[in-house]
């Protein structure tokens, strides 16, 4: 199975620049990734600390997400103290927290929509554009809306070390993982650009289960980040989508304190928790990406909207896919507080 997550359309002197640069990086580190161990299955994979990451060139010619963006992160990146990292496993809430995050930090800054006049980024653009990818836009240096806001799919065990040393803040938010898988599943079919031959769902469950999926075991890598917030509360804070999807009023108050963006009680009273709730909803942000005032960038980025609800994997998982999920999720999180209602 082949997962990633596209980043936004680039012109062709940007891809251009991106090739040159990412075949650099590729021969710098061709030694090291060709000691990896690599996926029996999807010769894409090699396992790199505990994880699998794609490497080399994997997907049309994109070589961000892979193993050698990690590689050049962990070697390179500078985190400062004012960065807030949010952090998650493919599928599991990324584009929403990266919406709600946004419209959070910058509440004064892009009034709140009103009437005909919408100046909010979130209503023309897609959440991937406010919000970069420290594994893609940020290994290759491109210029973002970056308000210290960065996002990441790289397990807590192998982020960049400066990360963890400059002390600065990180969300993770999580889903169960039998949405988790479903999402995953349908997420690559929408991608895949032979539709005559789509990825079985019995494959993508098998590949998933074991953890041989890019960014490694869905629940290694939950547990990674669990652990974190539990060793380093006042950094790390663990949201789940079932979570957000139930009391995004509390919900959301809880992430943008922990942000360092409280909401006033002015702010309360006045419908400002409402309105960013509005704004980054499903429905919203899954319309501004599809159709009405989208740009080209958006539109492309309308895969990353499917049905956004819980539970959603018993309409496709068999009954037995779900036992062997819940017993691997019980037998994982036995020691953790981790619980999911669906
Ligand atoms: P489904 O495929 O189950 O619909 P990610 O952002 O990590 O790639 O996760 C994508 C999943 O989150 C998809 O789940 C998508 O529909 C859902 N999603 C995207 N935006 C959302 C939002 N604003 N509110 C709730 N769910 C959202």
């Amino acid at each position: 199975m082949a997962f990633y997550s596209p980043v936004a359309t680039i012109t062709k002197d940007e891809e251009k620049s991106r090739k040159a640069k990412m075949s650099i990086i590729i021969e710098r580190y061709k030694e090291k990734v060709s000691a990896l161990p690599k996926n029996s299955i999807d010769h894409h994979l090699c396992m790199y600390e505990g994880f699998w990451y794609f490497h080399g060139f994997w997907y049309n010619s994109k070589a961000d997400f892979s193993v050698e963006a990690v590689m050049t992160l962990q070697d390179e990146f500078q985190a400062r103290p004012t960065n807030v990292f949010l952090a998650s496993y493919p599928k599991t809430g990324t584009t929403w927290l990266k919406a709600l995050s946004f419209a959070i930090l910058n509440r004064n800054k892009f009034k709140t929509p009103i009437g005909s006049n919408p100046t909010h980024p979130l209503l023309t653009v897609s959440p991937h554009d406010c919000v970069p990818f420290l594994e893609s836009e940020s290994f290759l240096n491109n210029p973002s809306y970056a308000s210290g806001l960065m996002a990441t799919h790289i397990p807590y065990t192998s982020l960049p070390k400066s990360i963890i040393n400059s002390n600065c803040l990180m969300v993770y938010v999580c889903r169960n993982p039998k949405d988790a898988l479903t999402s995953v599943w349908h997420f690559f079919n929408m991608l895949k650009d032979d539709v005559s031959t789509p990825l079985k769902l019995d494959d993508a469950f098998e590949l998933f289960s074991k953890g041989m999926t890019p960014y490694g075991s869905f629940w290694d890598h939950v547990m990674g980040y669990y652990k974190a917030s539990l060793e380093r509360p006042d950094k790390v804070l663990f949201l789940k989508y079932e979570d957000l999807k139930k009391d995004p009023w509390n919900e959301v108050k809880k992430l943008a304190k922990f942000i360092g963006n409280p909401f006033t009680q002015d702010e309360e009273y006045d419908g400002s928790v409402q309105k960013i709730i509005d704004l980054c909803s499903f429905e919203n942000l899954s319309k501004v990406n599809k159709d009405g005032k989208q740009t080209a960038k958006a539109s492309s980025d309308d895969i990353y909207f499917r049905k956004g609800i819980v539970g959603d994997s018993v309409n496709y998982l068999t009954s037995d896919m779900i036992q062997i999920l819940d017993k691997i999720t019980e037998q994982k999180f036995a020691d953790l507080k981790i619980s999911f209602e669906a």
